[in-house]
């Protein structure tokens, strides 16, 4: 099968507090996006990786990535602009299908990875690993508005998997109409695509704050033991 992968590597990780971008903090001796990158490789249906760095990101070549089979391309403002730019820079030789997996999610696991791909090539439509929800969830702002029943609630996670040229016009649609999307799913909701939800591990999780750093580095040295 034809499927590349696209790593969105471009945010700056604000919320972590640090002068460099999030991807490039360590788990032990190698940083995130490394981990993250080994780990989409070890996925045999995965003939390529295209990672969408900054343009001002002095990081990202100084790394060792000889033998995963990457390529750096443009990353863009906002996270969809990020994978856009990918999706485009492939036009040439397009794949049939792209999965879109965040940079600072490093603990995928790999049977996940292969379960949403068997999944997605089965039925011809996308989808997305997601996790049931947990908590009780509240809606409101000062005081509590209303409990949200939870039953059909699932958190999004990443990878999220595509037919190429139906991601690419649902992105390229939802930039040109302004619309606020946060993953590549609620791209092709917007334009009426059906998209699979497919459970997977809640451990995969996105590293955003110090604390899921420290999290992380447990749950790496779990997975490696
Ligand atoms: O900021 P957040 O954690 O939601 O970002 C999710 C992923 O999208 C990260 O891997 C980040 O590097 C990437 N991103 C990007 N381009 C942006 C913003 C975020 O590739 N402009």
């Amino acid at each position: 099968i034809s499927l590349a992968a696209v790593v969105p590597a471009a945010g700056v990780g604000s919320r972590m507090g640090l002068n460099h971008p999030k991807q490039y903090l360590k788990i032990g001796e190698k940083t995130i996006l490394e981990h993250t990158l080994i780990k989409l490789s070890k996925v045999e249906h995965i003939n390529h990786i295209y990672v969408a760095v900054s343009e001002d990101d002095g990081y990202f070549d100084g790394l060792d990535l000889t033998e995963l089979n990457t390529t750096r391309v443009s990353g863009g403002k906002e996270r969809a602009d990020s994978v856009l730019n990918a999706l485009k820079s492939m036009q040439a030789h397009p794949p049939e299908w792209v999965l879109v997996h965040d940079a600072a999610r490093p603990l995928v696991d790999i049977k996940d990875i292969e379960k949403l791909i068997v999944s997605c090539l089965g039925t011809g439509e996308g989808g997305i690993l997601a996790s049931k929800v947990k908590d009780t969830i509240k809606k409101g702002d000062m005081h509590i508005e209303e409990t949200v029943p939870r039953d059909q609630l699932w958190q999004a996670l990443t990878p999220q998997l595509f037919p190429y040229q139906a991601l690419l016009s649902a992105l390229d649609s939802a930039l040109n109409e302004g619309a606020m999307i946060t993953d590549e799913a609620s791209a092709m909701e917007r334009v009426g695509q059906p998209v699979a939800l497919v459970s997977g591990r809640s451990d995969n999780i996105k590293i955003t704050t110090p604390e899921d750093h420290a999290l992380a580095c447990f749950l790496m040295a779990q997975q490696q033991k």
